[in-house]
């Protein structure tokens, strides 16, 4: 079994012991762990002689309150799997352990959180790089580890420690998906028997604009149009955004021309989703027009 933490100053000491020269890998979660986690878990695993995980159900970063409080918590059955994993520690910190008084300092995201879920959640992306600061500082880990799933947050956190000078190589992991294409993610539990169907269809909109692209089309606005065909019209669901961004900036693109993130939310009843595929353009056709002989 994993040893489950709760304080600060005992994880410090079990990873001072257990560190030596072996390498530590980080998964930071917020619990009601599934097989997207798994593969994070798995991930570090290969890779590192210890690996913690850590579940804390972050406060700060919640923008709607029904949603922190509706947040699934399933801490035995995590535990149960971070053993089956193989794990060494789970870190599992109340949040006045985390936050025994309100920050006075926090980082501070701009450029990169300005569009996508930055743009309908202000502070969100804030609070993330400041937890995922805090966690790195209190483990020291080698390695961490995050998924392509939540690919703003992947990029955030990329550029937090490239900016910040934090010395942790972050690890990016595939999306893992349902056999029908939806993205594993820990509200799925939240959708209703009718929902369930139905949300699958922000994955298919993602993938029409990916097909899109590969056909050709280099228009952003008429790839969106595209890609927002593929959501049925019903009271059921809303298109919070469908945007098609630079991986790195996050900034929107009008001619697709590198290879750009396609990324969009999909309200489903009172469930929020979000889901994203990395698309890459043609080459340039003029390319076959060239000679290939001397
Ligand atoms: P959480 O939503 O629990 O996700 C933890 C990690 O699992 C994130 O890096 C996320 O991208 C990854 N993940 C979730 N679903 C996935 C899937 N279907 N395939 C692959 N990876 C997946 O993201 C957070 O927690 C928090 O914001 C956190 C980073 C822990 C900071 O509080």
């Amino acid at each position: 079994m994993p040893e489950l933490v709760e304080s600060i100053a005992t994880l410090r000491q079990r990873l001072d012991r257990l560190r030596g020269n072996r390498n530590i890998g980080l998964v930071p979660t917020m619990g009601a762990l599934h097989g997207g986690h798994a593969r994070l878990i798995e991930e570090a695993r290969r890779e590192c002689g210890v690996v913690v995980v850590s579940i804390f159900v972050n406060p700060t970063q919640f923008d709607r309150k029904e949603d922190l409080q509706s947040y699934p918590r399933t801490l035995p059955s995590d535990v149960d799997l971070c053993a089956r994993l193989g794990i060494d520690v789970v870190f599992a910190p109340t949040a006045k352990e985390m936050y025994p008084h309100p920050l006075r300092c926090t980082v501070e995201v701009s450029h990169l959180a300005d569009h996508l879920c930055g743009r309908y959640r202000p502070g969100h992306f804030q609070a993330v790089a400041t937890i995922v600061l805090k966690l790195v500082e209190i483990v020291r880990p080698d390695r961490a580890y995050f998924g392509e799933k939540d690919a703003q947050q992947l990029a955030i956190v990329r550029r937090l420690v490239a900016d910040l000078n934090v010395p942790v190589a972050i690890v990016g992991v595939p999306t893992v998906r349902e056999p029908d294409g939806l993205a594993l993610s820990s509200r799925n539990q939240h959708l209703t028997p009718e929902e369930r169907p139905l949300a699958v269809s922000l994955y298919q909109s993602l993938r029409e604009a990916e097909r899109q692209i590969g056909l050709g089309q280099r228009d952003a606005g008429r790839v969106k149009s595209a890609a927002r065909s593929k959501i049925p019209e019903c009271d059921t669901l809303r298109l919070e955004y469908l945007e098609i961004v630079d991986p790195n900036e996050l900034q929107p693109v009008d001619l697709i021309a590198e290879p750009v993130l396609v990324a969009g939310a999909l309200w489903v009843g009172s469930t929020r989703l979000i889901d994203n595929v990395l698309c890459q353009p043609l080459g340039p056709l003029s390319g076959y027009l060239v000679s290939p002989w001397p």
